[in-house]
């Protein structure tokens, strides 16, 4: 029997964001607000969270509605037209339906008709994974373009009588465009992927799958909605944002030093803190918006790398590390030089 050809990975040419967007709901539901619907209080969660208020998407308003406003304005911004695009990646754990996937109706909304479109599900980490998707895709000739959108809308997931969960999360889309990397426009430097899933019942939706269907004669099944272990969560988050930050630098060949923007997971200040202070960077060089919109799961990236871009915090030549955890478990890092 002969031997396998030894595989060479395939030389992928460089890629690079070209356009970012995001959306937010309209209705802003604060922590005084929950304090009128649960046993909670706006000290405690603005002490132990970060988070001061969220967006709320209206009825009818789906998740796919939320992620094509953000892809538009990305489209936009990169200059390339909706009839154009040729891949679009979306990351959601609450599409709008099991199938198909959410990215089938983003395509017919924003009219992106000869785009190969599906769904990402890898929870918070969704956006940095649909990030390393487009690279290859684009990097390798295969797609001349790919619109990557991380939209959530997570109010349809959560128990709104749970004080330990609905006062974290909130709904909300961002985008980016990736495009082929021409000299001296900015690359993805490097991209770092994980997943564990030995760890899959610390933060799940246990209904609505294979595993347990949604029954029409118990529609308020609490199965359908999000649980999370916190605590549990909490210090796995810490340690595996930490390595993933790491290691995006190091396959970069960078330093800590070299970082002018860390755009993290915004899921609670507390985490930040502790990544930050491990890593070295200054608290002055991180983006947080997370006070403003909760945690918003795989559209927590996405929205604050397009805050930070249209706010001028990134210029050309920074070099920018996004790093993200979320259920599976699943953590990814990135290092964009802009
Ligand atoms: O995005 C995916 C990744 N997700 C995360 O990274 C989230 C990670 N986890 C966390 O951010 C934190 O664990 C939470 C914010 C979820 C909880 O904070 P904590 O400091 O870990 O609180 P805890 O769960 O240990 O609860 C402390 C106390 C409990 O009361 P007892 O048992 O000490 O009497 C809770 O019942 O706080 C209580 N509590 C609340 N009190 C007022 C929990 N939720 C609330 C609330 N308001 N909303």
């Amino acid at each position: 029997m002969s031997e396998p050809a030894a595989s060479s990975p395939k030389e992928i040419i460089p890629v690079r964001i070209a356009g970012t967007g995001s959306y937010l709901p309209e209705r802003i539901m604060t922590n005084h607000d929950l304090e009128k619907s649960v046993d909670t209080s706006d000290e405690w969660i603005t002490s132990r969270t970060g988070i001061r208020e969220r967006r709320i998407a209206a009825e009818g308003e789906h998740t796919s509605h939320l992620a094509a406003k953000a892809a538009e304005k990305a489209l936009e911004q990169a200059g390339i037209d909706a009839a154009d695009v040729e891949l679009i990646i979306v990351a959601t754990i609450t599409p709008d339906t099991l199938t198909p996937a959410t990215a089938c109706y983003v395509q017919q909304h924003i009219g992106s008709l000869r785009a190969v479109a599906f769904d990402v599900s890898a929870a918070c980490s969704g956006f940095l994974y649909a990030l390393e998707l487009a690279r290859h895709s684009v990097g390798s000739g295969a797609f001349k373009n790919a619109l990557i959108i991380g939209a959530e809308k997570l109010s349809s997931f959560v128990d709104w009588t749970d004080r330990n969960t609905c006062v974290l999360f909130g709904d909300g889309a961002g985008a980016a465009v990736i495009v082929p990397s021409t000299n001296g426009d900015g690359r993805i430097l490097s991209c770092q992927l994980g997943t564990d899933g030995a760890q899959a019942e610390l933060l799940n939706i246990p209904g609505g799958g294979s595993a347990c269907p949604v029954s029409i004669d118990a529609p308020s099944d609490k199965l359908a909605f999000l649980a999370m272990q916190g605590r549990e969560v909490f210090k796995h988050a810490v340690n595996a944002m930490k390595k993933a930050a790491i290691d995006a630098i190091s396959a970069a060949g960078l330093t800590a030093k070299d970082i002018k923007l860390l755009i993290p997971h915004q899921a609670n200040l507390r985490i930040i803190d502790a990544i930050v202070e491990r890593l070295e960077i200054n608290r002055d060089d991180v983006f947080i918006n997370l006070d403003k919109y909760g945690n918003t799961s795989a559209a927590a990236v996405a929205i604050a790398l397009d805050e930070a871009n249209r706010q001028g915090r990134i210029e050309s030549g920074d070099k920018v590390l996004l790093v993200a955890f979320g259920a599976g478990l699943t953590w990814a890092s990135a290092i964009i030089e802009w």
